[in-house]
């Protein structure tokens, strides 16, 4: 079964920007680490990072036939994006959304959220760590659709 990691805007500054808010990990590592962890569950798994909307969408699109499950961090989008939120809507996918920050407990305009709704579960405030906690959840998914 395959899992598509899709990072959304600014993430590739991951390691640099506001290290307070987003810990000291580059998107390399983090993405390491969910590699190795997909190779001991047995999963395929690519990934993907992009700072345009669009091409986000794209990437969405892309899995419908080819993935079996999204972890998605839209960033920025998450607060604005209908068409992120459609896309995934569309391609009906298990989809997990992860949140480096608390979400909850930032600006206000952090709280508006366009994806939770349109996905399995969210994962929000762990710093890096929650994207381990997003492949955990998927390895249990995967395990539920082929039982
Ligand atoms: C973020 C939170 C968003 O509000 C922000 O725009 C990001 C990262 C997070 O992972 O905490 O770029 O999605």
């Amino acid at each position: 079964m395959k899992i598509v990691v899709i990072q959304g805007p600014n993430l590739n500054m991951l390691g640099v920007r506001e290290q307070q808010i987003y810990g000291s990990m580059k998107l390399e590592q983090i993405h390491a680490q969910m590699k190795d962890f997909a190779s001991q569950s047995g999963l395929d798994i690519e990934f993907f990072q992009s700072n345009l909307e669009g091409e986000i969408v794209d990437k969405i699109q892309e899995c419908y036939g080819d993935a079996d499950g999204i972890i998605i961090n839209p960033a920025a989008y998450t607060h604005t994006s209908i068409a992120i939120r459609d896309a995934i809507s569309a391609v009906s996918l298990p989809t997990i959304e992860v949140h480096i920050s608390n979400v909850h407990r930032r600006e206000e305009f952090r709280k508006q959220n366009m994806i939770a709704a349109v996905c399995s579960s969210s994962i929000v405030g762990f710093g890096p760590f929650g994207y381990h906690l997003a492949m955990v959840g998927m390895v249990q998914i995967m395990n539920e659709i082929k039982a």
